[in-house]
């Protein structure tokens, strides 16, 4: 019986997986940081947040792991975390939402993740990012 488990129906494969772990989720979300920091066309985002994005960067990178399937550790050390509600009272407008998407597409060039997957991320993303539009 053993014998024959390993060509039965395949085992399920988070998103964490197929795109490798949380080394490139951690490059994806440097990528994007860097971008935000240094690219004058993310320049509303980038006035949005700390001086230090160095907290930040640590944040998406342990939203992602868990978000897409791996260690939930951050979600937990959170006590708990809605995106939608996190970011429900701030500014966000279609402008700097659209910088976000942008940012986040870029970086995932720049991070070189697999076409195909980068696409589905950046739909969903960018479908999120355009929910957290107030007014
Ligand atoms: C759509 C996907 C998005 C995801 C997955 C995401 C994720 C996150 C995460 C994980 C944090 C850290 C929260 C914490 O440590 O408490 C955060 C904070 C933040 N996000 Fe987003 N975000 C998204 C979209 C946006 C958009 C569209 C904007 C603005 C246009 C934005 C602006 C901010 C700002 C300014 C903070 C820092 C808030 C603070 O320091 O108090 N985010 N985001």
């Amino acid at each position: 019986m053993t014998e024959t488990s390993t060509a039965e129906a395949p085992a399920k494969t988070t998103p964490f997986e197929m795109i490798g772990g949380v080394e490139p989720i951690r490059r994806v979300v440097d990528a994007f940081y860097d971008l935000v920091e240094s690219d004058p066309q993310y320049a509303e985002l980038r006035a949005m947040h700390a001086p230090d994005m160095t907290p930040m960067r640590d944040a998406l990178t342990g939203f992602f792991t868990g978000w897409m399937g791996g260690s939930r550790e951050w979600f937990t050390a959170q006590g708990g975390f809605c995106v939608m509600t996190r970011h429900s009272k701030m500014p966000i407008t279609e402008k700097t939402a659209k910088q976000w998407s942008d940012a986040l597409r870029a970086a995932l060039v720049v991070a070189q993740v697999e076409p195909g997957f980068a696409k589905q991320m950046d739909q969903i993303l960018t479908q999120m990012a355009a929910g957290m539009v107030r007014g």
